[in-house]
């Protein structure tokens, strides 16, 4: 079976071809990406309604692209999935539209798919692929979650962030520190030149003694400490920066070792655009090799949105029989969606 996939949640368009049959995982043939990135900096941040002007300018010629690279013609492809939800209303209906558009045009089944069991299963595409049942650390610029994943569309929901999610405690910090959008990785990458103890931030909810997170007092402290310093912030910022980082990864850090401890699992699995970040990684593997955990993460080029996640994510639930495409073409968005819905025994 062929699975074409297409992403346009928010600031990245993309689109990839994933063959499923037989008796392993679905394979990724090709994938193809247009970040929005360089638009959106003018800006400081994702316009909503430019997200979805590019997304239908990228799509098609994206989708051409991706399946000349797999060389094979689209009346070859058996499903076309689509992210349905959440993200931007508007950057959501340009990838239902089309998905939906192309299913018609070659009288192929369709199939809205979940963006965050996407990041979800995404480890699912690397090299060294998880098995169930594991605990996921979801953590993208929208979604801080830890989950319970016992199979394909079984998640317990442990904790989540009751407020910011981690990707945003960096966007907003970096941002504050003059750093642009996105933030994360530019100020991972000042980070590396600064010293975390310098300034003391909070660690939010870290003995709450659940597996909740929150990220807005630590984004205010952050704040805080940049008015304090003025005109200095520009010597210290990598010192702040690097102090911001260790505060989010602590968090991150603890309490994904406590959904471990509190499941009983040996499996951990980092999903979400922050599961880039090298400190995080870094501290998570000692952490996890101390403790006898293995841990798996997404190739780094699909920590952030994509649409291999997207094809994979639908081979793997029609592979699990856990849904059928419909070659109804009428189509909605979920802009908000808990992951949780899908969940059955
Ligand atoms: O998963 P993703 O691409 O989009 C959402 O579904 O939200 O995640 C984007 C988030 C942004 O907040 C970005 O700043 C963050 O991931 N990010 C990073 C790094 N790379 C991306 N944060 C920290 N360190 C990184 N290296
Ligand atoms: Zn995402």
């Amino acid at each position: 079976m062929l699975v074409l996939g297409i992403e346009s949640s928010c600031d990245e368009t993309g689109v990839a071809l994933v063959e499923s049959g037989g008796t392993g995982l679905p394979r990724l043939l090709a994938h193809g990406l247009h970040s929005q990135i360089r638009m959106h900096q003018a800006y400081g941040g994702v316009v909503p309604e430019l997200a979805s002007r590019d997304h239908i300018r990228r799509v098609l010629p994206l989708a051409s692209q991706v399946l000349r690279d797999a060389d094979r013609p689209l009346s070859d492809v058996d499903v076309v999935a689509y992210t349905r939800g959440p993200g931007l209303a508007g950057a959501l209906l340009v990838g239902a539209g089309v998905a939906c558009a192309l299913g018609a045009a070659i009288d192929k089944p369709v199939l809205g798919v979940h963006h965050l069991e996407g990041h979800l299963l995404s480890p699912f595409l690397s090299a060294d692929a998880p098995g169930f049942p594991f605990v996921a650390l979801l953590v993208s610029g929208g979604h801080t979650q830890l989950m319970r994943v016992d199979g394909v569309g079984r998640y317990e929901l442990l904790g989540e962030t009751i407020d910011d999610a981690a990707g945003e405690a960096f966007d907003k910090s970096a941002k504050l520190m003059g750093l642009g959008y996105p933030g994360g990785p530019a100020l991972s990458r000042l980070a590396q030149q600064g010293d975390a103890t310098a300034f003391k931030l909070p660690r939010p909810l870290l003995h709450s003694g659940d597996l909740d997170f929150s990220f807005a007092g630590l984004k205010t402290a952050v704040l805080t400490q940049a008015k304090k310093l003025g005109e200095e912030l520009e010597l210290r910022k990598a010192d702040l920066a690097a102090s911001t980082e260790a505060a989010i990864v602590e968090v991150l850090l603890k309490k994904s070792v406590a959904a471990l401890h509190e499941t009983g699992l040996k499996r951990l699995v980092v999903a979400g655009g922050v599961g880039a970040n090298r400190l995080l990684r870094e501290q998570l593997n000692a952490e996890c090799r101390k403790r006898g955990v293995r841990v798996h993460y997404p190739e780094l080029d699909l920590c952030t949105d994509n649409g291999a996640m997207i094809a994979m994510a639908a081979a793997m639930r029609l592979d699990a029989q856990k849904e059928s495409a419909s070659r109804l073409y009428a189509f909605d968005v979920r802009p908000r969606w808990p992951l949780a819905e899908l969940s059955s025994a």
